[in-house]
This record gives structure tokens, sequence and C-alpha cells, in this order.
């Protein structure tokens, strides 16, 4: 009978091919209202223009800094760029954001922003040179009406600083700047994380359409024609699209396959009802999905002898890096309940077989979704272009798809199921999206440059 329940639970999770194909459909559906402007307003796919229209081509070249804000680490970076051979070397730090920075006050974000560059600069002994030209990875939605301006729309994952919503990001770091008054910055570039992963290998092929990050927060950005970007004049060549696929389902159109569980998280996270599709397929909720089950398991009596442990209810326990140990192939069970005793579960062995098996269905789920939405995308530019087969390249990043052991694989199965007329090639950034905003900046000052 207790098998019967766990069994019960993890049922929840499986996704039969149909509910996959809808997801794909449904996503198709909410990107083709995001780029049209009737629907754009009510669409949950905001599909934001990100005015990068041209890919590097080798000739750029220079010493940029970039800013890496958004993910895991914030980094501050010095990027230096050789044409010709397309060599580019880096040197960065990474810097701490207090939780309370995070979500204190907007000027003191940024404050701290211009405080780690700073910091940065002696480090380099670069302060006192020339001003140099700057792109900000910014991992957060933005309206933008040109490269180097971007509203934030909304924080998501685990930002919520004051008075930043609705502002202009490249701004707010511009006035941070000129309190500190102590160097000069040119602020070319503001870019989204999948912006910078597609152009960072981009750089190296050039059939990479499509930035993908399976991290902290999930999303996706991919090269569109200009003719069917109605928010945006013009109808030549192309200009990379910001999905913002992690509010999918915020309408509630993801609600057959959404779970207790997906709602207990939702509503415990800093942003309710927002970014559903983020919650079930990105590193920051997978653990908040296991932890829900472990307890509703646990209140059952069908785990941890029935007690629900002062650890269990702390919210944020189980990394990405602990979902990715417990899952790990051949590990045995003893390492599971050494990984649990670490996060201060006591585990029996049944237990931790228990667990391992809540894990696998949460980051199985994970990575299908994942993977039907990415099969809408090449779907759709295999049509727009006429195409019986299309061959295209994803560039991707993230702890996720990075340390996880089977998301990724499940990931490209699930593409190869649901978009068979497409060869899809994965493509991992290595150096993270930092490069890509250097590179952005780079191709900016280029074009500027012969525009003059
Ligand atoms: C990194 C990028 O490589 O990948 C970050 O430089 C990005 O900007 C990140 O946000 C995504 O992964 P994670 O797992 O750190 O959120
Ligand atoms: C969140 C952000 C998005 C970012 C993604 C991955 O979904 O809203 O802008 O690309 O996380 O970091």
């Amino acid at each position: 009978a207790q098998r019967k329940l766990i069994d019960e639970v993890l049922s929840l999770f499986q996704l039969t091919p149909e509910h996959l194909v809808n997801v794909k459909n449904k996503m198709r559906a909410e990107m083709e209202y995001g780029l049209k402007k009737e629907t754009q307003p009510l669409a949950t796919v905001k599909m934001l223009p990100t005015y990068v229209c041209a890919m590097p081509d080798g000739t750029e070249k220079g010493n940029y800094l970039a800013l890496d804000l958004g993910g895991t680490n914030f980094r501050v970076l010095l990027v230096k760029i050789r044409s010709g051979r397309r060599s580019v070397r880096m040197y960065n730090k990474i810097f701490a954001i207090p939780l309370e920075i995070m979500q204190g006050m907007g000027e003191e974000l940024f404050d701290h922003i211009v405080h780690c560059i700073a910091d940065f600069l002696d480090y380099m002994g670069i302060k006192g040179a020339s001003r140099l030209p700057l792109g900000f990875t910014f991992s957060f939605p933005c309206k933008q009406t040109g490269l180097d301006k971007g509203t934030l729309v909304e924080w998501t994952k685990g930002f919520k600083a004051t008075d930043c919503e609705g502002e202009d990001v490249v701004d707010m770091l511009r006035e941070a700047i000129k309190r500190r008054n102590e160097f000069e910055l040119d602020i070319v570039a503001v870019v989204n994380d999948t912006v910078g992963t597609m152009m960072t290998c981009g750089y190296e092929d050039p059939d990479c359409e499509i930035g993908l990050i399976a991290g902290t927060g999930s999303n996706m950005c991919y090269m569109e024609e200009m003719k069917n970007i109605e928010l945006v004049e013009g109808n030549e060549g192309k200009m990379c699209i910001n999905t913002e696929w992690g509010g999918f389902g915020d309408n509630g159109c993801l609600d057959e396959i959404r779970t207790q569980y997906d709602t207990e998280v939702d509503e415990g996270s800093l942003n309710p009802g927002k970014q559903r599709y983020e919650k079930m397929t990105s590193g920051m909720y997978l653990g908040e999905i296991v932890r829900q089950i472990l307890i509703d398991l646990t209140k059952h009596g069908l785990l941890f002898r029935g007690q629900i442990s002062e650890r269990l209810r702390t919210r944020g326990i189980f990394e990405t890096k602990f979902l990715s140990q417990i899952e790990s192939d051949g590990l045995a069970l003893l390492q599971v309940r050494r990984i649990l005793q670490q996060l201060g579960l006591d585990s029996t062995c049944e237990d931790s077989i228990v667990v391992k098996e809540v894990c696998g269905a949460v980051s199985r789920r994970a990575a299908q979704l994942c993977g039907a939405g990415l099969a809408a995308i090449v779907e759709k530019r295999r049509e727009d272009r006429n195409l019986e087969h299309l061959k295209i390249t994803v560039g991707v990043d993230g702890t996720l798809y990075k340390l996880h052991p089977h998301f990724s694989r499940i990931l490209r199965e699930t593409v190869k199921e649901l978009a068979p007329q497409c060869d899809v090639t994965f493509m991992l950034s290595e150096d993270g999206s930092g490069k890509g905003a250097a590179l952005i900046t780079a191709v900016a000052k280029r074009l500027h440059l012969k525009k003059d």
C-alpha cells in the first residue's frame, strides 16, 4: 500500500507523448502571440526584441569590460579580442551579492555592482585607463528600444531589489558610476544571458541561431526574421528575440500538467503566479519541488519515519548540485544517504531509494518540458524557412545542463522525438555569457566605426 502511494505521486510527473506535443504546440502559439502587435500585451512568452542583428565576423578587436549578473555568479570581466584568429583572452573575478542586496534597495544594488567594478579595475591595474566599452549581461526580462536601452520588466529568480522594475538598467548603472565618480565607462550594450550564450557559440559556429539557458532560471533566444517582428520597424534581415519563455503557463495553459507541488513552490516563491514554466524546469526550483514532495510523503508516514525535521522545512536546501549528485549513476545508496546526511536529513536505506526516485521524476519532467519548448522553436524556424529539413545549432549554458547527469540527454532525446525533421546540434558555451556580451559590444563598435 505504501509503494502504491509513492507510485501515485511519481506518476503525476510522468508526461505522455500527447502531453509533450501539447506543450510544444502551446509554446509555439504563445510565441506567435508574442510577436504580434495586437496580441503581444497578453502573451505570456514576451518575445522581447534585443537589437542584436549581426553575428561577429572575426574582424572585431579591442579590450572590453563585461558584467555578468543574474546567474549563480556575479562576475566582472576584461575581454581582449584579437581580430583574424578569433582569439579571445579573458580575465574575470567573481563577486558575491549578499541576499540583503539582491532583495534590498535598487540604488544599493547598483552601488554594489559599481563597487565590484572598481575593485576589479584596481585588481587588473587599469582604473585610470581610457573609457572602456562595456557590455552588461543582465539576465532578466528587459524591454529594449536600442542595444543600450533596457527597461526591467520584472525581477525573476532570486532578485527583488526595490525601485528597479520599470526603470532603465543602463541608466541606473550610469548613475551609480557617476555617484562613485572614480572612473568612466562607455556602456554599449545590455544583453540577456541567452543572447550572450548564442553569441559566444556563434563566434565559432555560424549555424548557431539559438541560445538556451538551463540554469538557475530557464530561457531561450533565437534569430527571427525582421518581417515577423511587428514591434520593430523594418523588414530586412534578422534580429535576436529574447523569448523569456519562463513565463509560459502564467495564463493557466499548463494547469493540466501542474501538480499540487508546483503550486506550493510557486506560492512560496518571490514572484507567485509568475514564471510557471521556469518553476517546472530550472535549477532554482527543482530542488524545491523535490522538497515539497518529500514533505508530503513524510506526512503520510512514507519517509523519514514520519518526522518532518526543521531541515526539511527549510527552503532552498536542495541545490542543483545536490540533485545532480543524488542522481549520479552508479552512486551507491550509502552515498545517497551520506548526501542526505550532509543536508541534515537522517535517512534509512529505503528512504534514500525513494528520494532518488523523486529527484529522477522531477528532473526528467523538467528536461522533457524544456525539450518540448525547444522543439517548438526549431520547428518554427524550419517552417519559416520553408525547409524540409533544418540543420541548426543551439548554444547552451547553465548549471542544470552542465552538472546534472541526465538532464541534457533527456532534453536532446525529447527534441529529437518532437522535431524529427530538425537536426539539432547542442554546443556548450564554455566561457559564459560575459564573452558574448563583449562580442556584441565589439560588433556594435565595429558597425559604428563603419558608419562614422
Ligand atoms: C553562465 C552565464 O555561464 O550561465 C550567466 O555567464 C548565466 O550569466 C548562467 O546566467 C546561467 O547559469 P546559472 O546556472 O549560473 O544560472
Ligand atoms: C530568468 C530570466 C531570464 C534569464 C533566465 C536564465 O528566466 O527572466 O532573463 O535568461 O532566467 O538566466
